[in-house]
């Protein structure tokens, strides 16, 4: 499923944004989302200073230890310790104490998390962290055993077709119909977030041109190499111009170049339109050429989360993401042993499919 429209109706058109053409019209309007205690939702520039910072841990400290003697984890774990950031009004994502049980199995536990809206945030950590499970909740796919969440202040629980509406979602696996064409694709999703048929065929085309595809509109997708078809699903999730795209893995497999295509891709999205982009990598150099913020989960927990230099710098003075990421994880070891092995499984065959 692609960026999945989850059967909701699409949101109205954003009066103000253009993303496919680049533009931006003089006066962006309130969103409609906009409260009298959250009047700033998405139209109004809120790009944060606060966004390329630490904040302060939260007063309460963590939960429970996850380093130190008993806890099976390696004690540099206390030099970087998770903290929290404190959500603030008009944040894209904010997660308070999310859990996710399966059976007697805790995927995710208690994830506090806070990303401001036109950020680039990083999700890392190793195969069976609870990455997947844990966007599967923000965009309302699984729902929470525990916790709460809000996507640009609605509750993944409360509102959850206001929720699918806000958000794009580029899966794990992929996901475009192989027997149907690019443009095909893309008309099926557009049918399926009710995008006006009258703005169908002119947004497919520019979404089509503005990833190099247009040449490629009418190619049977299963004739396209890996980037072609990732960048086609990036294209798809953001057709109904969701305001947070969630991607997972999205340059896995991909070679060095479709990789810089794809950021490059990204980056110019997030300029223009100030999409917030919730990206989740095992691949650290795109963590660290990518992310303002970056959370590293291990076991459920989000142990670590701060600018990628902040993380580096509390490691050692010529640590790179890697290094912090070993540091942390213990080498990711924890799919293996803690019934990640199907996920492993799962990455290795998109990359094959990917080729
Ligand atoms: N529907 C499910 N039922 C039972 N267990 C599940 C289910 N979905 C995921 N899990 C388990 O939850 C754990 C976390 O899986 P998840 O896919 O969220 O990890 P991940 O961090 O995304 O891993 P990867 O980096 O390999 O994609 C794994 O142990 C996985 O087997
Ligand atoms: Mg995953």
């Amino acid at each position: 499923m692609a960026a999945g429209p989850l059967g909701e109706p699409a949101a109205p058109g954003r009066r103000g944004h253009d993303r496919l053409r680049g533009r931006r019209s003089p006066s962006p309007p309130r969103c409609r989302h906009a409260t009298s205690q959250n009047p700033t939702y998405y139209h109004i520039n809120p790009r944060r200073s606060s966004a390329a910072g630490l904040v302060p841990p939260h007063p309460c400290g963590p939960r429970s230890p996850t380093s130190g003697p008993g806890t099976g984890t390696p004690h540099y774990f206390q030099l970087v310790q998770s903290s929290p950031t404190a959500p603030s009004p008009g944040d894209a994502v904010v997660v308070r104490g999310l859990t996710r049980r399966f059976g007697a199995a805790v995927v995710v536990d208690r994830v506090d998390l806070a990303v401001p809206h036109a950020a680039v945030f990083g999700l890392l950590g190793p195969n069976g962290a609870g990455k997947t499970t844990l966007i599967k909740m923000l965009i309302t796919l699984l729902a929470p055993s525990e916790g709460t969440a809000t996507i640009a202040g609605c509750d993944v629980r409360t509102r959850p077709a206001q929720v699918r509406r806000l958000v794009g979602y580029v899966p794990q696996l992929l996901s475009a119909d192989g027997a149907l064409t690019a443009e095909e694709n893309l008309v099926v999703f557009a049918r399926l977030y009710h995008i006006p048929r009258a703005q169908r065929r002119a947004r497919i085309a520019d979404a089509l041109a503005s990833v190099g595809l247009a040449g490629s509109a009418t190619k049977l997708v299963r004739d396209f190499s890996g980037g072609m078809v990732r960048r086609l699903e990036i294209i798809q999730s953001m057709l109904h111009r969701p305001p947070v795209l969630f991607l997972d893995e999205p340059t896995i497999g991909l070679d060095p170049a479709a990789r810089h295509d794809i950021w490059a891709e990204l980056r110019q999205v997030n300029a223009t339109e100030q999409t917030t982009l919730f990206i989740t990598t095992h691949d650290m150099e795109e963590a660290d050429a990518l992310c303002q913020q970056v959370a590293i989960m291990h076991r459920g927990r989000v142990i670590a989360q701060g600018t990628p230099g902040e993380l580096k710098a509390r490691v050692g003075p010529d640590a790179n993401l890697d290094d912090v990421f070993i540091a942390l994880t213990g080498g990711g070891t924890q799919g293996v042993e803690e019934g990640g092995f199907g996920a492993a499984g799962r990455a290795r065959r998109t990359a094959r499919r990917l080729g």
